[in-house]
This record gives C-alpha cells, structure tokens and sequence, in this order.
C-alpha cells in the first residue's frame, strides 16, 4: 500500500510527495521561493541564498514513486514462477516502468502530487491518455499483480469471495472456466482480471488491452493475470495454458481477494445488512 506524506508548509506548487518507503526527495520549484537576486554579484547572490536556506544547499523537489517490492522472497513462487522470472519481471520491467514514470514527472510541473490510484486516473485523461498514462498504469498493475500472488496459493476461493463468485458465476468451477478462456483469447499483451462492479455490485472478469487498469473506468479489482510475454516467457515459453493453469492451481491469493473484496464492500453495499457504507 502506498503511502504519502504533503507538506502544506511549502506553496502548492512546492508540495512533497512521498509515495514509498524507497523514494527519494528533491526540492522542485524552489528557485521561485528565493528572494529576487536580479543581476546581482555572484557573492551578493550567494549570501542572499545563505539567509534564506541556512546552511543548507538548495534541491528541487519533485513526486517520486518507490519500485515496491513483492510481499514474499523471489523464489517463494517456484517451482511455478521461477526466481529467474521475478528477477527480470519485477527487477528490470517493472523497475523500467517506475524510473519511467519518475523520469516523465520531473519534467512536469501539473501531474503533482497525487497518489499513483489518481495518477492513473488522472493520466487516462477519460480516454484520451497523456503520455504518463502507461508508465503510472504498469506501476499500479505490477504492485497488484505481486499482491494477487502468494506462496502455495491457488486452489479454491474461501468464505465471501467463494460465496460472492457462486452468487455472480453459478459456481467456482464456471467462473475458473470463465477466467481461463478470457486470458486465452486475450489478444496480445494485456491484463485479465475479477473486478467489481460498483454499479452493478456483482463481480465480472474483464481484460485490458496493454497498460489500460479497469481503475479507469471505476471497476475494483480483486485480482489480476498479467498477460505479457515478460511474465511467463522464461518459465513457460509460448504455453500461456500451462501459465494460466499454474496461476489458477498454484499461485493466485485467496487470502488477497478476500481482504479486497471485504474493502470493496464497504465501499459498494452488496446488499448485505452487515456490510457498512463508506
Ligand atoms: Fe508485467
């Protein structure tokens, strides 16, 4: 989960933004704050500058997001996503969609200060995306897809989610068929996922094409399958079945979906008299 921290003692324009315990900090904009040196002799500028930062040399500031780690070691998925495949996915592409992203927004003065959930939001411009929209869009997707993972998962859903699926599927058996087809037909590099509708408070799988998150389009995700190559090329070449499958038997984290469904349903109402609404 991410977290930040604003400090409202710095102009808007100044605010910090912390989104990750491994982020780093800069001072952005803060030239403007600097009393006006003109064309003042370098020491005269020098000594203006010492009044007003102290003994501290003065930074730029921008938003920086953290590369967040899986919540278990690199190997704990093996024997059926390999160390090896952690390695390159979440150590080179999904690092390369952080230093991405980080490297976008330090030429940008607007996009500032949101939590990456808004990024997302905010970039997907209502369909017309801006050009951060596929960098923040893949950090958000990667931190969720490590967290619908845990060792020795897979299996059956549990309790509410199961009950919820047999509710919106017709049973678990029907809703896995359902969830394996629509990875298979997914064409291209792209994302399958159970989702919330918040609407229609019911659950539904849908697939997203490249970066696009059903975040866009205010669904919940409960769960995600990344369908790009990069996840499943090192250990199972071109069998996305054999992917698929050992996500579903092996891998996927009923224990991640019940935590987010209990969140989404304090957020939607199911119906259910026990469940509070935000
Ligand atoms: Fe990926």
């Amino acid at each position: 989960m991410s977290w930040c921290c604003t400090y409202s003692l710095l102009p808007p324009s100044t605010r910090l933004q912390v989104t990750d315990l491994s982020c780093s900090w800069q001072l952005k904009n803060a030239h403007q704050m600097l009393p006006s040196l003109g064309k003042k002799p370098e020491k005269q500028k020098k000594n203006k500058m010492k009044q007003f930062y102290g003994f501290q040399t003065p930074s730029t500031i921008v938003a920086y997001y953290g590369l967040k780690t899986p919540p278990y070691k690199l190997d704990a998925l093996e024997p059926y996503m390999s160390k090896r495949t952690l390695e390159m996915h979440w150590g080179a592409h999904h690092r390369a969609y952080v230093e991405g992203l980080n490297k976008q927004l330090a030429n940008d003065d607007i996009l500032y200060g949101y939590t990456m959930d808004e990024l997302v939001k905010v970039t997907y411009n209502n369909g017309n995306p801006l050009p951060e929209f596929n960098n923040a869009a893949q950090v958000w997707n990667h931190d969720f897809f490590w967290e619908s993972m845990q060792p020795g998962g897979g299996g059956m859903a549990e309790l509410g989610v199961l009950q919820q699926i047999e509710k919106d599927f017709g049973s678990f058996t029907h809703f896995k068929e359902k969830f394996i087809e629509s990875a298979f037909t997914l064409f291209g590099s792209g994302w399958v996922w159970l989702v919330l509708k918040r609407e229609e408070k019911r659950l539904a799988i849908v697939k997203t094409s490249n970066a696009i998150t059903p975040l866009v389009w205010d669904d919940i995700p409960i769960i995600c399958l990344d369908m790009w190559e990069h996840a499943y090329y090192l250990d199972y070449k071109n069998d996305r079945e054999k992917y698929v499958n050992a996500f579903m038997d092996h891998l996927v984290s009923w224990n991640s979906a019940m935590a987010r469904m209990a969140r989404a349903e304090a957020f939607v109402n199911l119906g259910e008299p026990k469940i509070p609404i935000a």
